[in-house]
């Protein structure tokens, strides 16, 4: 991993891009890295993203091939988990005005989370400190601040540090985005019933588009009123429950709505049945958490908690872009568009 591979996208950058400002972008490969890198290359910012090789890769793979949606950007492959690699194959000793991570934990159990969530990005600001960056920009979770779950105690843990860092810092926590909230758009038509907890007003949230967070990031390098400052946002529009998600969906496909409901007593006996076996069984541990993760998005919205009240507060969640949820709906309905749901795909 000692060369960097560039897509031949990168060889084509123009004379007016070059004078602009260079970005090492982490995490360029997930839902919204991708939105970022769009984004950050649309604004002519030169764009370097450091991502893991994939599985089977060899010299001869056309990278812009590969990764499409990085179209533009230079691609360098080495190991978040690495300071040296990310010395060498990320920084290769190159001066980078800004670092954006939208890195993250993709299992959510609590070692993958300290390890990406907490460790590597400790390790990406120790190595910024290194060469002298100015700014980075962090892709967070609104829901760190009820941190009640290992991944969330991780990403604070990590924000503390950026913090205290003496860098030029953003701390993004977006709300729920919307392949989080389309994982039943397929039951729903196929005539299935939509899955609710409770009476399915337990939440609600103001999602946000990948396109409309991707944005919203960038926008944190020259807008000083985002800089030094934790950064909930939401998408446009009012707050939606999981109820009126599902009417959306029956309305868009045209079926009588129909709910069933998923009590959270059932979620609290699977949570404590796993975590006891989960003591002799250490792999039961790992759906623990995961069945906690899905509780906690049951019963938490995704909103701005109000410190003088201690409720979730829509009127104090910022919003941001263009696009809303029931829009998107829309076009995944009547274009029969896939939505790449990966560990989405129940709700
Ligand atoms: N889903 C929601 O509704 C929601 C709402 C608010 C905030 N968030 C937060 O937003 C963040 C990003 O979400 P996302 O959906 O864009 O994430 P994602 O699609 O899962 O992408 C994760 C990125 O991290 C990389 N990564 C993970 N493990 C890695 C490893 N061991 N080595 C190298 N790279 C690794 C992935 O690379 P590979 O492609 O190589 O795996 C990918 O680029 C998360 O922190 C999440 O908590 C999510």
């Amino acid at each position: 991993m000692s060369q960097p591979i560039s897509s031949p996208a990168s060889t084509h950058l123009s004379k007016e891009a070059s004078a602009a400002r260079r970005v090492l972008l982490f995490g360029a490969t997930g839902t919204i890295g991708q939105a970022t890198a769009q984004a950050l290359v649309q604004q002519g910012f030169i764009v370097t993203c450091f991502i893991r090789p994939p599985k089977e890769h060899n010299n001869t793979q056309r990278l812009d091939l590969l990764y499409p949606f990085l179209n533009g950007t230079q691609i360098r492959f080495g190991d978040v988990s690495n300071s040296t690699s990310i010395l060498k194959d990320g920084f290769c000793g190159e001066r980078f005005d800004v670092i954006i991570s939208c890195l993250a934990s993709r299992t959510g159990t609590p070692k993958d989370a300290w390890k990406i969530d907490y460790q590597a990005h400790a390790n990406i600001l120790e190595c910024a400190k290194k060469m002298q960056v100015g700014q980075m920009i962090l892709l967070s979770a609104i829901c760190v601040q009820k941190p009640l779950l290992a991944f969330q105690q991780a990403k604070l843990a990590f924000e503390k540090l950026l913090i205290n860092s003496g860098l030029n810092y953003s701390i993004v926590r977006p709300t729920a985005f919307f392949k989080s909230l389309s994982g039943q758009i397929k039951r729903v038509q196929s005539g299935k019933s939509f899955l609710i907890f409770g009476d399915g007003q337990l939440t609600s949230c103001k999602p946000i588009s990948d396109k409309d967070l991707g944005e919203y990031i960038v926008s944190c390098i020259d807008n000083s009123l985002q800089h030094n400052q934790i950064l909930p946002i939401g998408g446009p529009g009012k707050a939606i429950t999981p109820l009126q998600q599902g009417e959306k969906l029956f309305e868009l496909v045209g079926k009588t709505p129909k709910f069933s409901n998923v009590p959270i007593s059932l979620m609290n006996v699977i949570i404590t049945t796993l975590s006891l076996l989960g003591s002799i069984i250490p792999g039961l541990k790992d759906k623990a958490e995961l069945a906690k993760i899905g509780r906690y998005y049951a019963t938490e919205s995704m909103l701005v908690l109000n410190p003088l009240t201690g409720q979730y507060d829509e009127k104090l969640t910022p919003s941001a872009g263009t696009q809303t949820l029931f829009e998107f709906y829309e076009e995944l309905v009547s274009s029969k568009l896939d939505v790449d749901l990966k560990e989405h795909s129940v709700f």
